[in-house]
This record gives C-alpha cells, sequence and structure tokens, in this order.
C-alpha cells in the first residue's frame, strides 16, 4: 500500500496504544482520525497530534456511535481506507468478585465493540481495498487467574477477526489480529512511569503496523503475536 493519502481510523486513539499508533500513521503519512469515549481534550491532542487530526466523540459500544464516526471521516477526508479498532479496557478479580459492570463492561467494548468498528467501516475497506486490524492481545491465547472476563472478550475477537479475514481476503482487503503482551498505557488505571522501560512502547506497535500496511497487496500477515524481549 501507497500509504501517502491513505485514511485510517483508530478507535481508542487518546492515549496508550492507540495514540501511539496515531503517531506513527501520522509520520508516515496518513490522514489518520481517532475516538474515545466522551469529554475529549481536544486541544491536547491536537498539539500532539497536529491539527489535521479528526477527533471524535464515539462509544464503540453503541453501534450508531460507530455509523456516525465513519460518516465523519468520509465526510472530511473523502474515504477510509485503514481501521484499527483498538478501544478496550481491563477489570481483573476472581469469578466470585467480578461484578456483572465489569464483565458487561468488557464483553461489550472489547468485543462487541470491535464488531460495530468493522461493520460501521466494512462498506469503506471494500471499496478501498483496506486493511483492518485488531488490536487483541496474548490474553486472547494465555489464559489466567483473575482474567476471567478479560480473557473471554480477548479469546472472542481473536476468533471474530481470524474469521473475520476469512469473510474479507477475496475482496482484497486485508485483515490482521496483533497480539501484543506488556504495553506501556493507562490500562486498568495504569500512569506510565520509569519502570515501564522493559514494556513495549506504543509507538512499537504504531511501527508494526506501518510496517503491516507497507507490506507486498499479496502478503498477509493475519495473526501476529507481540512481547517485550525480557519478562522485567
Ligand atoms: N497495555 C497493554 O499491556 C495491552 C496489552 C495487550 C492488549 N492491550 C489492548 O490494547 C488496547 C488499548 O489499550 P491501552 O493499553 O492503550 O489502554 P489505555 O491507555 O487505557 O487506552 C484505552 C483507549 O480506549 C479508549 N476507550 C475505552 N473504552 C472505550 C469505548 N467504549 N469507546 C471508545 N473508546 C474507548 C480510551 O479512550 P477514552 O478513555 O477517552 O474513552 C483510550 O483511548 C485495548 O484493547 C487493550 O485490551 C493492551
Amino acid at each position: 500500500m501507497n500509504l501517502e493519502n491513505k485514511v485510517a481510523y483508530i478507535t481508542g486513539g487518546t492515549k496508550g496504544i492507540g495514540l501511539g499508533i496515531a503517531k506513527s500513521l501520522i509520520n508516515a503519512d496518513l490522514k489518520v482520525a481517532i475516538s474515545g469515549r466522551k469529554a475529549l481534550d481536544t486541544e491536547k491532542l491536537k498539539a500532539e497530534l497536529g491539527s489535521d487530526v479528526l477527533i471524535i466523540a464515539s462509544d464503540v459500544r453503541n453501534f450508531e456511535d460507530e455509523q456516525k464516526a465513519v460518516e465523519q471521516i468520509v465526510s472530511k477526508f473523502g474515504k477510509l481506507d485503514v481501521v484499527i479498532a483498538n478501544a478496550g479496557l481491563g477489570k481483573f478479580a476472581p469469578i466470585d468478585e467480578l461484578s456483572l459492570e465489569d464483565w458487561n463492561a468488557m464483553i461489550d467494548t472489547n468485543l462487541t465493540g470491535v464488531f460495530h468498528t468493522l461493520k460501521a467501516s466494512v462498506a469503506q475497506l471494500k471499496a478501498n481495498k483496506g486493511h483492518y486490524i485488531s488490536i487483541a492481545s496474548l490474553a486472547g491465547t494465555n489464559f489466567f487467574a483473575g482474567g476471567a472476563a478479560y480473557n473471554a472478550s480477548k479469546f472472542g475477537v481473536v476468533g471474530f477477526t481470524q474469521a473475520a479475514m476469512l469473510d474479507l481476503r477475496d475482496y482484497d482487503v486485508k485483515t490482521t489480529t496483533i497480539m501484543p503482551g506488556s504495553v506501556t498505557s493507562h490500562f486498568n488505571e495504569h500512569v506510565p512511569n520509569d519502570a515501564d522501560g522493559w514494556k513495549i512502547q506504543p509507538e512499537d506497535i504504531g511501527q508494526i503496523v506501518v510496517d503491516l500496511l507497507k507490506l507486498n497487496p499479496n502478503v498477509l500477515p493475519s495473526k501476529i503475536e507481540v512481547r517485550p524481549t525480557k519478562t522485567k
């Protein structure tokens, strides 16, 4: 894909991994739209990403929000070529302590939200022979105590994205599942700090996305596991 003048949408691009991907794509000359839930600090994000970035308030749990987000992108940039379903959250508790609220928040955001994003954008992806990417997790293949809801959402999104890849490949739409291990971000109320140096950095995931987009049209890395080189 020639990246100049391609248009990308990153859900959950206001911080963490999504923001890192946005920076990498802007550096690679793409037009970029990002989203987050309400009350976005537009001024701060434009100062970081440049004034051409489109900042959209859209809750991925709401399909209509995602439809309107795609409409806004096409209205501003004329099309949509690259979609990265990244918005997500994690709350961890043993099953007897796991609240219904946290279960619903993770399934609705990390799994149903990803379906909403792809469903709302698939016509654009087909029209432009685009690339769709889910930011899943290694928790989509490795289960752990306290992770029942997060594991369920991420195992689900890995299955969803792999099946979608089979639906879309013959339309020349590439579909990739990226499964990161520990990345420096605000995930689970974490505050990034100096002790995070051993982790993957958000722009490292951004670099992987840029490299994926530059590959020969005949080549599709459909599922990628990414881990920090060392454990600490
Ligand atoms: N950090 C890690 O170690 C790690 C590892 C593997 C996978 N992941 C995955 O990476 C993705 C990004 O997480 P992160 O680590 O970058 O966390 P983060 O720093 O907390 O960022 C999460 C992003 O998602 C947005 N968001 C949350 N709920 C949303 C919703 N309902 N609708 C729209 N946007 C929503 C947030 O924006 P607002 O708060 O403005 O809504 C924010 O931009 C998640 O899917 C996570 O599961 C993270």
